[in-house]
């Protein structure tokens, strides 16, 4: 039943170019990495959008904008490089899972190329332009929301297609991009996204803006350095916070077939070091100015683990969720190449039966039986008119064999064998003039 519900196609019989497990943990670390940059490219844009907005009414904060902006271009080239191994792994553990859903999102999917293109140069054009267009915010500021518009939609493309190859059961049923966003967990996951981002991006500037080579007086003298710290402390904290929520969704809208307990401790234990690293980030938040960043490296560290984990669980979901599909495609490989096996042998039974016929006979069927039939029309006219025409003249036949004329206007002409030895043609004579 289960079986007829869903497309099971057969699965390529080539062995992994590594084992299972290597190939596992790069994607799961490789991932991690990609998506770390991917975090601080959308949510440095982001930050950078709303700052430069702030920025009109208080020019402090258009340097803060400037500031957050030349680390884009560099998270966003890191986030693209560190995306080609975990798409290669992907490809290669979860192949007709990945191709399936990329096909069925197909148009979405391949216009990410362009897109992503078109919003890097727009990325590039914002920041080396904001002394030229100073006293063109609005077109300045345009190209910028443009750009967050286009970061704010590719997740959907990413999503749509990660969770279709979760449920094949639901391939047949799905009408291109936007029905597959429909699929239960796309939405909360996407929120569970951007939250991350604000979260992982407040904490990377905390520290870019704390770093001892910054030149904190001349870039953003207007600010102290504590009122930075705190205000990306407190955006890391707020957004983590934000998890609790968003992250709970997620996981409650996870179809149960993936979900084991396995699962549920992981992400219990990833839930704890996160509560931990918010315990940290609240005492800094809250604690004396000048001690403010000491917990900084565990905060981090306890960040890292939770992160760790959230991976890791991600990955048992799949697996879990995949493996009763796993199971059948399986099967369905083994019932083909059982067929297979099967036709290969009938017909080296069929061809030896040929070989026992006398060699006319073998002959005629080997060649002549797709065209002709003994006493009705084929292809070609049926043997008992070959007789009438040449019963008494042999070497018409062969010669017709060879090098076949063009005699009947409502028929095709015939393909000629000039490979064909006399003694070949003699048997098949006598097979043919014996009918
Ligand atoms: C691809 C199809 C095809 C194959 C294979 C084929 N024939 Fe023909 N054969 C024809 C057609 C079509 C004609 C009628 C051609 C015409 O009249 O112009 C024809 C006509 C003939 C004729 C009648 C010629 C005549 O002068 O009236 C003979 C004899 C003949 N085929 C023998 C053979 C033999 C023997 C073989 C196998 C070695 C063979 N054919 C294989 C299509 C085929």
């Amino acid at each position: 039943m289960f079986a007829q519900l869903q497309l099971v196609p057969k699965d390529i019989p080539l062995p992994l170019p590594l084992p299972e497990g290597v190939l596992i943990t790069l994607l799961v670390f490789s991932f991690l990495l990609h998506i770390l940059f991917v975090n601080l490219m959308v949510g440095g844009s982001v930050l950078t959008l709303w700052f430069e907005v702030k920025g009109l009414k208080n020019k402090k904060y258009d340097a803060l904008a400037y500031q957050i902006a030349q680390t884009i271009t560099v998270n966003k080239s890191l986030a693209v490089v560190l995306g080609v191994a975990p798409l290669l792994s992907i490809n290669v553990l979860y192949t007709i899972y990945f191709y399936s859903a990329n096909a069925l999102t197909g148009k979405y999917w391949i216009m990410l190329v362009p897109l992503v293109a078109f919003v890097f140069l727009l990325l590039y054009a914002h920041k080396y332009n904001w002394k030229i267009l100073a006293n063109n915010k609005p077109l300045h500021i345009s190209i910028l929301v443009l750009a967050v518009a286009c970061f704010l939609f590719i997740p959907f493309v990413f999503l749509a297609n990660i969770n279709l190859m979760l449920f094949p059961e639901k391939w047949s049923e799905v009408k291109g991009f936007f029905s597959s966003l429909a699929l239960p967990n796309v939405l909360p996951r996407y929120f569970h996204f951007l939250m991350a981002s604000m979260a992982i991006t407040g904490l990377f500037l905390f520290y870019y803006f704390s770093r001892k080579g910054f030149e904190f007086k001349e870039s953003l003298g207007e600010f102290t350095k504590y009122d930075l710290q705190k205000k990306f402390y407190s955006l890391a904290f707020g957004a983590t916070t934000s998890q609790f929520l968003f992250g709970s969704l997620v996981f409650l809208t996870l179809p149960s077939k993936g979900v084991d307990w396995n699962l549920f401790w992981v992400i219990l234990l990833g839930v704890c070091f996160g509560i931990a690293a918010m315990i940290l980030m609240w005492f800094e938040i809250t604690g004396p100015q000048e001690k403010i960043g000491r917990h900084f490296v565990r905060v981090v560290s306890l960040i890292t683990i939770t992160v760790v984990f959230m991976g890791t669980g991600r990955h048992i979901y799949r697996a879990n969720a995949l493996e009763p599909h796993q199971r059948l495609m399986a099967q369905r490989s083994a019932q083909h190449a059982e067929m297979v096996q099967q036709a290969t042998w009938e017909a080296q039974q069929g061809m030896s039966a040929q070989a026992d016929l006398p060699p006319g006979e073998a002959l005629f069927k080997q060649y002549c039986t797709v065209c002709h039939k003994i006493t009705e029309r084929l292809v070609g006219p049926p043997v008992i008119e070959m007789i009438e025409v040449y019963a008494n003249d042999f070497s018409g036949f062969k010669k017709w064999v060879r090098t076949p004329g063009r005699k009947r206007m409502d028929y095709p002409a015939m393909t000629g064998f000039p490979q064909m030895t006399d003694q070949e043609l003699s048997d098949l004579g006598d097979y043919i003039f014996e009918q």
